[in-house]
Formats: C-alpha cells, structure tokens, sequence
C-alpha cells in the first residue's frame, strides 16, 4: 500500500499518477474531514472507468497508514507568488514534524517521499524525526527540476526528452545547480550543442520555473510534481534500480555531511541503493557548496 498525506492538489496529482501505473492501492490522508474521502471517492471512479484495479481510500485517522510499503508526504503550506521556498521554513517544519512522528510511530518501516518545502531541510527534519535509516528518507523534487530544464532543451535543440541524459544537485531552491557538462544529449554534453550565453539563460530559466507557475496560474505546480513523485514510487516498488535526482541525508558524499541535499541516486526496493558522486569542476564544487551553506543555514534554525 502506498500512502500519501496530504490531498491537496500534489496529492491528488500522485495518487494520479501511481493509480495510471497500477502500483499499488493507495490511501489518502488529510486533516481536513471529508476532503480525502471525497477525492478516494472519484479517483476510484476514475480507475472504474478505466479498468484499472487499484482500491484507493480516503481517512482523517493517521493509523490508516499502517502497513505502508511508501509514505508519500507533501502536506503543508503552499508558497505564493511572492514567496520563495524557504519562507515556509518554519509553518512547514512543525507539519512535517508531526507527520513523521505519525509515520514513525505507524509505519515504522516505510520509506518515506518529502514532497513539501522547503524540500531539502523538510526531508532533513524528516530523517531526524523518524530515525530510519538514511535510504528510506527521501525528498523528491529533482524529476520536476530536470523536466523543467529538458522542455527548455527541446525548445532550443528540437529533440526528444528520452534522448537525453540531464542530472541535477543541491538545494531544490534559488541556489540548485544544474550541471550542462554533465547534461548529455545523444551522447554530447550540452556545452557542445549550445553557446554558454544560451545555456545560462536556461538555466536561469529553470532556477525561476516554480515561481513563473505561480505566477501565471495563481497556485504552486501540482501536475508535474504528481507525475514526478509517480516516477520515483514506480522506481522503488518495481525495484527498477533507475538513477533519479533524489533529496537525501549526506555522509560525506560531495563532500559534505549532515544535510540533505540532491544528488543523483539509485533507487530500488530500499529505497535509495547508492549515490552516484559526478566529477565536478570547480565552479560546480562552489556552487553545490553554497547550496549545502544555504540548508544548513536553515536546519540550524530549527529547534531540532
Ligand atoms: C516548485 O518548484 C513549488 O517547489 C515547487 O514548483
């Protein structure tokens, strides 16, 4: 069983998205009475429709999550326009805080997708919370940065997304860091099939994605994230071992420890099976460490 908490519209978007790819039965959970119910209610409607036999259910009662295989969480505040990541720092710690008490307490052997922001310090507390092990803590936000950067790609080279290769590190927030050298498109970096003043605007581009939907569409981007969330659950249930940009607990990799941070990982049946340390250049070095100053800066403000 697949648990996600938090129905909102990244909720429902998941529960979308696992439901399509006929992974397991789901269970929606949400403070907010009859709003999970409701939507278990036309999702299964929709899987009626389609044929499709996953049993989704909806609750206010934490317990229901008990016997999760994964624990999908991006319950929370939502950022406005206005807003960047980390000004939901603390609103969201204290959710996120007595989510993982719950999933500690009622799934105690889980593993456990962060989904709310600031997502990085978010999948910290997390970790710090449950205690569970480091590979079963895990905060998603690299599916939607790289897919972002792609549909940039395409734009500029006219080719397919499943012809490239694009890697992400660091924070999911003002400071990520997208990697062009390592970013490969039929076998060529992207530093070969683009000039750097067009790289770095699409870069830049990418870094200020999230904020643009918002902007345009008056709330926080719920589709992708869905799809996104989907992707890294299929990799772990069908134990596909894929190497996907992944929030996690740090020991030194890149150099740096005790933060969470996105790096490219495998994930499998345990969630995640290795990281996958790139050789980076100076500039990058730098730029993935002002990353790890940025969320440490932040942890550390947290009564943790
Ligand atoms: C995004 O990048 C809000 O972090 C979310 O769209």
């Amino acid at each position: 069983m697949i648990t996600i908490v938090g129905a909102g519209r990244v909720g429902i978007s998941a529960a979308i998205h696992i439901a399509l790819k006929e992974l397991d039965d789901i269970t929606l959970i949400d403070i907010v009475e009859g709003l999970p119910q409701g939507e278990a209610l036309d999702l299964s409607h929709m899987c009626g429709i389609l044929g499709i036999d996953v049993d989704i259910r909806g609750s206010n009662d934490y317990k229901d999550m008990a016997g999760s295989d994964i624990v999908v969480i991006p319950a929370g505040f939502i950022r406005k326009a206005d807003m960047t990541r980390m000004d939901l720092l603390f609103k969201n710690y204290e959710v996120i805080k007595q989510v993982s008490e719950r999933v500690k307490e009622y799934a105690p052997n889980s593993k456990v997708i962060i989904v709310t922001n600031p997502l990085d310090v978010m999948t910290y507390v997390a970790y710090k919370v449950t205690g569970f092990e480091r590979n079963r803590v895990i905060g998603f936000s690299g599916p939607l940065d790289t897919g972002r950067f792609k549909t940039l790609i395409k734009r500029e080279l006219g080719v397919s997304y499943k012809s490239m290769d694009v890697p992400i590190i660091g924070e999911h927030g003002e400071t990520m860091v997208l990697l062009p050298r390592h970013t490969y498109v039929c076998g060529k970096p992207l530093t070969e099939l683009l000039p750097k003043e067009k790289i770095d605007k699409i870069v830049e581009e990418t870094r200020k994605m999230g904020a643009q939907v918002i902007k345009l569409k008056g709330w926080s981007a719920s589709h992708a994230p869905g799809a996104g969330v989907a992707i890294m659950v299929e990799s772990i249930v069908k134990d596909q071992k894929r190497v996907i940009p992944t929030s996690v607990y740090l020991q030194g990799e890149y150099g740096v420890s005790d933060v969470c941070l996105v790096v490219p990982a495998v994930l499998g049946r345990n969630g995640v099976e290795n990281i996958i340390e790139l050789p980076l250049n100076d500039e990058e070095k730098n730029a993935f460490m002002k990353s790890a100053e940025t969320v440490k800066n932040a942890i550390a403000q947290l009564k943790l």
